[in-house]
């Protein structure tokens, strides 16, 4: 993929959350539903679309408490993983954190997810700490990684 490529992004609405959602039970053993992203835009996380042209390659959703940025959700369709979108996603959500004043980014993600540790070990995470059975497993749970970025 080019680096000229142009990338638009624009706040997360309501009308996509079909679209979202669809794409995270792709994604995801136990995606977001629905709810839960309507959830997220009510509650005023920082939820972005990503469009290649018009059509929509990607989303993300970031929470900040105070002067911490923490990344709830990364995504980019299946089809278009492995191009560079990922990259370009995490650049901007990691731009809009410090312009919101973040100092610190942290995020949470499964030890068995290669291609997002990947991911964020090339965009500067690191890691800081384990929780035990955090997540939902096919059997059991599995533990989250911590993660953290100083921006
Ligand atoms: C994680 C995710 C967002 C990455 O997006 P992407 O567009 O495929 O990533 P990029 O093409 O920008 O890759 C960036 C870097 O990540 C790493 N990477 C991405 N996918 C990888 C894979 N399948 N295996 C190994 N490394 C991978 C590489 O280091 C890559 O850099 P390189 O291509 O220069 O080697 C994407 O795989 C995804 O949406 N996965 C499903 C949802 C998910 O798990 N989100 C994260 C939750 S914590």
């Amino acid at each position: 993929m080019s680096e000229a490529m142009a990338f638009r992004f624009a706040p997360m609405q309501e009308r996509e959350l079909g679209w979202v959602a669809e794409q995270d039970r792709q994604l995801y053993p136990f995606p977001w539903s629905a709810g839960n992203f309507e959830d997220s835009l009510r509650a005023g996380h920082s939820a972005w679309t990503m469009f290649d042209g018009c059509e929509p390659v990607g989303y993300g959703v970031l929470m900040m408490v105070l002067d911490e940025a923490h990344l709830l959700n990364i995504s980019v369709v299946a089809s278009r993983q492995r191009g560079g979108l990922g990259r370009h996603l995490l650049d901007h959500l990691t731009g809009v954190a410090r312009q919101a004043g973040a100092t610190q980014f942290f995020l949470e993600v499964r030890p068995s997810n290669t291609a997002a540790l990947a991911l964020y070990a090339r965009a500067g995470f690191a890691l800081i700490g384990r929780r035990k059975g955090y997540y939902p497993a096919v059997e059991g749970r599995e533990d989250a990684l911590v993660m953290r970025a100083e921006l």
